[in-house]
């Protein structure tokens, strides 16, 4: 076989070995850790991983690149599982308001919040809100982060909500980063129909999901599930019929007030709620139970300002397999900055580094439905690779803030150097 990349001497490199599947408990702990560690890849997949040199069997030839792993931290590439990419403007008008006391949810009732980005965005046109996420995405790409999940949600119509999925569509198909879409038109009540909800969710279920479906746009549909939001009820009736076209279901769950979110992702089989800072334990058992992921967002309770942070110990402890995202969107987390997501994480959650590592990795690829494809360095697996300059991963972590990155190699392509 003939090599096309060869990273060797590498001082520590992350393979997440073991099984294309949610690591729970312990197993997030082992992250297959191999020291003075060598990488093979041809074309776009790994073909070789282990400890010292290339196999007699793996040949190079005149083009193969040796990258020098010394001093440096490899990894499978990063993956955020939960972001708002697509949409118009920004609102850091919000910021005086924050300092002056005023909460999230109060912007929002007052038709600022969500809602204003949902005008932003219905008035930006295809090309104004592709360049936008094409340059969050480049950002994206420069901290690690080879494949993301993107929501619609900032348009509660039916146009805007397909012109959201349709950038995300294109930018999948351009931009070396892989997406995977969401459709959220369930993100927040449009102020026309609060005296009359029930109206809104019914165009949800029965205009938008199916054109959604129709045009392939969206693998997940997911539901802001709050207090003053989407009910359990209405959550219930518009997941389970995305299920019916086909669609996997998250849940923007508990965030704010416990109001079920995580009892209902266990109930339903979603694959992932997300958010859950105020979820209940035993919403936290019945997640373990059944499988469902949580997807913590430590950015966005420290932008929140609220001081409450998700109970990423006491789900570990039960058996829920946990992973990370940035939550990227203007509102409650502007920043695409996963790697200090992952530092807010140890810090704020008290999460380990080789947990924190399981989280943005295979558990993340879990997240989105790709195990079998990313999430780990194993032969047969798309070569998406970070290399660190950082001699372990624990200097990631620590050292907050900055961008650790020095290569990212994309489907076996150096994309960032
Ligand atoms: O995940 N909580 C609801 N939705 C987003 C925030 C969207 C916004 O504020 O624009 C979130 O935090
Ligand atoms: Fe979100």
């Amino acid at each position: 076989m003939k090599a096309d990349i060869v990273i060797k001497n590498i001082s520590q490199l992350v393979t997440m070995e073991g099984p294309d599947k949610p690591r729970i408990k312990e197993e997030m702990k082992n992250i297959g850790l191999i020291e003075n560690g060598i990488v093979v890849i041809a074309r776009d997949k790994i073909i070789y991983v282990g400890e010292g040199e290339l196999p007699d069997d793996i040949e190079s030839h005149e083009k193969t690149k040796i990258i020098d792993g010394r001093g440096k931290t490899v990894t499978p590439g990063l993956i955020d599982p939960h972001t708002h990419l697509v949409h118009g403007g920004s609102r850091e008008n919000e910021l005086p308001m924050k300092l002056n006391g005023m909460k999230y949810m109060d912007i929002l009732k007052a038709g600022g919040g969500i809602l204003s980005t949902v005008k932003a965005t219905q008035n930006a046109s295809f090309e104004e809100l592709y360049k936008k996420a094409e340059k969050s995405l480049n950002i994206m790409l420069e901290f690690g982060v080879t494949t993301l999940e993107a929501k619609s949600g900032y348009g509660l119509d039916i146009e805007t909500e397909l012109k959201q999925l349709r950038v995300a569509k294109e930018l999948n198909k351009n931009h070396p980063v892989d997406i995977v879409s969401t459709f959220m038109g369930a993100h927040a009540i449009p102020l026309e129909y609060k005296q009359n909800r029930e109206e809104f969710v019914k165009i949800i279920i029965n205009e938008m999901i199916p054109k959604v479906a129709e045009e392939k746009l969206a693998e997940f549909c997911d539901v802001f599930c709050e207090e003053g939001v989407f009910t359990i009820e209405e959550t219930r009736r518009i997941l389970n019929e995305a299920k019916e076209y086909g669609m996997y279901s998250k849940l923007h769950a508990d965030e704010i007030e416990p109001i079920g979110g995580a009892e209902l992702a266990a109930e339903i089989g979603a694959v992932s709620a997300d958010h859950l800072v105020a979820a209940s334990e035993q919403g936290m058992k019945m997640m373990a139970e059944n499988g469902v992921i949580a997807d913590l967002l430590p950015a966005t309770s420290f932008n929140l300002g609220s001081g409450k942070y998700a109970n990423a110990r006491k789900m570990i402890e039960l058996g829920v397999p946990v992973a990370l995202s940035t939550d990227y969107n203007p509102g409650s987390s502007p920043t695409e900055n996963l790697q200090l997501v992952m530092s807010f994480a140890s810090i704020m959650l008290k999460m380990t580094p080789e947990e924190v590592f399981s989280a943005v990795t295979i558990n993340s690829a879990c997240s989105l439905k790709r195990e079998n494809s990313i999430g780990s360095i194993k032969i047969g697996k798309k070569a998406d690779i970070v290399i660190f300059d950082s001699p372990n991963i624990n200097y990631i972590i620590y050292h907050f803030g900055i961008n650790h990155v020095d290569k990212v190699i994309k489907n076996g392509e150096i994309v960032i150097e």
